[in-house]
């Protein structure tokens, strides 16, 4: 059956649909039925199924046998080590934890917080969790200590797992610090946490720490918890409009049958084939393909920590996709724009044998036709678009490989996928026709594995998503649909912009700014970066009387948010205005200030040191009116 026909099948009965792609997931009582309804917009999947997440992604291997295939690779450049760990000794490393941590008190629904670096330690925590019915939220290591803060006050970890240090180029992150300061910031503290010592950096533990180690040698070791389909799998916080990230909540069943169906019929890869995302377990693509995807379906995932410049060079992509046979490989778009930037020629991939190669997949941010072309020609196999969101936990729109292989528009992450109906919508709510851009909206209900509520915040879920076009989700990002159901993504709708990959909330930097003391009023947009994808820029309005000289401000301004937000949040740029572009009600124009930075005949630098951007920012914003220092 082809996309068409597999869509329609899916449009004309739902439940059969789902309930088909759910025999694929082993479940300790089966489900009756699909979809429950919960009526106001909130519906559940598998509800009345009981299941348990990490029997389905390494206990069913190992009784079916298949103990010895290679579940992880862990490759390591930063460090130099490689490893192979096999879907037995996963299924040891995973019940020593989780028994370790039953010991410890942790019980079905308690929180676990992870804040690992790229290791499969990550990997094996995360199982642990899934294991006993622990319901665990990652942190990603570039967030600094206040965002973890908020992140323990919001999820209420009874744990905390983390390790002694990750390791960026030429420095090493220690995690030990940070963590003990998020501890002391939260009103919430962790009964225990549990360390993972790594050669790099030997934390110093205090009596509310457990060595990894010690942990799971004297533990027995647990059994997988079933527990029913609404259960909570867990919580990944993401980026909104304000400071306070979003709680996004996976139910346990959904998430099950979701991820394993796209390892077919959207990435078109077999059990016991080789898949990596070169993401972070921080990120919902880490959450997804890194870790439960591919191990749900039965594939060998990798686990790379290093970067795709510099860790050696610009073929470190390569020589992992040839060396462990790579059959489909997941990266961000900016990732292949480093690669691009230090080898235009691909000189290098000429070195390796990329044959078991079939298909690229890129998502986490728009995909510029000049990256796509790019890797089409220098990798010869299709360079797939696809789109989706942290809310969604899988892609929306795809080029479903494993169904049918489309014919590829560049600039398109192709059609919606099955389970979305996804319309663009006008300021009204009304459809829009072809090749007119709107709000891109999907029908409620959502498929399984997407969001079924916020995190302690329901109220924030309906205003979030379901309250602008009511029966609809709100994408919160803007495009159009061509005649032929192709999708276009444009821009956001809402102050969330996208650097390297990464989501971020240009609220939560405006809140971090406007703590300076100087600092009497401030707004920061997102603009075009040649690598990043976008950059933060921040605009300052300094009190009355400030006299101090501007280029130290805005130096301490930039320390300020990567002291509160984090080194990700890349913010190294920020200029003192007289005034803000403000409508007569007083509202900031953020989106006229992003269009003078944005406009054609701004030139981008290169680099993002380059002086020349603020003052190209100011000459232009000094043509449209208004005064700068
Ligand atoms: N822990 C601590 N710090 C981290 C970190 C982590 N896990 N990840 C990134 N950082 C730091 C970086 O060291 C950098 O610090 P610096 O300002 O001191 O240089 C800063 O955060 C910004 O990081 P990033 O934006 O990633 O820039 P980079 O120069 O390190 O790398 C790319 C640029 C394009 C190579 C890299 O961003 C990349 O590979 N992106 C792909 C993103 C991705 O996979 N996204 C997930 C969706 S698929
Ligand atoms: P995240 O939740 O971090 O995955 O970020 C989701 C957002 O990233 C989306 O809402 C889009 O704005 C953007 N995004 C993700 N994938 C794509 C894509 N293929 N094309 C354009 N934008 C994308």
């Amino acid at each position: 059956m082809g996309y068409r026909d597999t869509y329609a099948a899916w449009q004309t009965d739902p439940e059969a649909f789902w309930m088909e792609a759910a025999q694929a997931i082993d479940w300790t009582e089966a489900p009756s039925r699909a979809l429950t309804d919960k009526g106001d917009g909130l519906c559940e999947w598998f509800a009345d199924g009981t299941t348990n997440t990490c029997f389905n992604a390494v206990d069913r291997h190992v009784i079916a046998g298949k103990g010895d295939q290679t579940a992880i690779i862990f490759d390591s450049p930063i460090t130099g080590r490689k490893d192979k760990i096999s879907y037995q000794q996963l299924k040891d490393r995973t019940a020593a934890l989780a028994g370790g941590l039953v010991a410890k008190g942790i019980a079905p629904g308690d929180r676990v917080i992870i804040y690992m670096p790229m290791v499969p330690e990550a990997l094996v925590a995360m199982l642990a969790c899934a294991r006993i019915g622990a319901v665990h939220s990652v942190v990603f290591g570039g967030f600094a200590a206040a965002e973890l803060a908020v992140r323990i006050d919001d999820a209420t970890p009874k744990a905390i797992i983390a390790a002694s240090c990750g390791l960026e180029p030429g420095r090493v992150v220690k995690y030990k610090p940070l963590l003990d300061g998020a501890i002391d910031i939260a009103e919430h503290k962790p009964e225990f946490c549990v360390i993972l010592q790594r050669a790099e950096e030997t934390a110093q533990m205090s009596d509310r720490d457990v060595d990894w180690h010690d942990l799971t040698r004297t533990a027995a070791p647990a059994d997988c918890v079933p527990v029913a389909g609404n259960h909570p799998a867990y919580i990944l916080y993401t980026s909104g409009t304000t400071g306070a990230p979003k709680g996004v909540v996976r139910h346990t069943g959904g998430h099950l049958v979701a991820l394993n169906w796209t390892m077919k019929n959207v990435y078109n890869v077999d059990p016991g084939e080789v898949f990596w995302a070169a993401s972070d377990v921080g990120w919902v693509v880490g959450h997804s393909y890194i870790c439960y995807g591919p191990l749900i379906h039965g594939n060998t995932t990798i686990v790379f920590e290093g970067k795709p410049v510099g860790t050696p060079d610009a073929g470190t992509f390569w020589r992992v996709i040839s060396e462990h046979k790579v059959a489909s490989f997941f990266t961000a778009p900016t990732a292949f724009r480093a690669v691009k930037r230090e080898d235009p020629k691909g000189a290098l991939i000429a070195d390796y044998d990329l044959s078991n190669l079939r298909a690229v997949f890129l998502a986490g941010e728009r995909a510029d036709p000049d990256t796509i072309l790019w890797a089409q020609t220098q990798l010869g196999v299709p360079i797939i678009d696809h789109w989706w969101q942290t809310e969604t936990g899988f892609a929306i729109a795809a080029n479903p490989l494993g169904i049918e292989a489309m014919p590829i528009k560049v600039g398109s992450p192709s059609v919606a996928m099955p389970g979305y109906d996804v319309q663009i919508l006008d300021e009204g709510g009304g459809p829009v026709g072809p090749d007119t851009l709107g709000a891109i909206a999907i029908k409620l209900p959502l498929p399984p594995g997407t969001l079924p509520t916020l995190w302690n915040a329901e109220a924030r879920f309906r205003k979030s998503y379901m309250t602008t076009f009511p029966g609809y989700y709100e994408t919160g990002d803007a495009g159009m649909i061509d005649s032929d159901g192709y999708l276009y993504i444009m821009a956001r709708t809402d102050d969330v912009i996208n650097v390297a990959g990464h989501r971020l909330s240009t609220g939560a930097m405006e809140e971090v700014l406007a703590e300076h003391p100087d600092v009497a009023e401030c707004a920061v947009i997102g603009v075009s970066d040649t690598l990043k994808g976008q950059l933060p820029l921040g605009f300052l309005c300094l009190n009355a009387g400030t006299n101090r000289p501007h280029d130290e401000i805005v130096k301490e301004v930039i320390a300020l948010v990567r002291e509160k937000i984090g080194p990700v949040a890349a913010f190294k740029l920020a200029c003192v205005v007289d005034r803000l572009p403000k409508t007569r009600s007083g509202k900031i124009l953020r989106a006229t200030m992003v269009k003078i930075a944005d406009n054609d005949d701004f030139k981008m630098p290169a680099t993002i040191d380059d002086p020349a951007i603020l003052d190209e920012i100011r000459e232009a914003l000094q043509t449209m009116g208004y005064a700068l220092d």
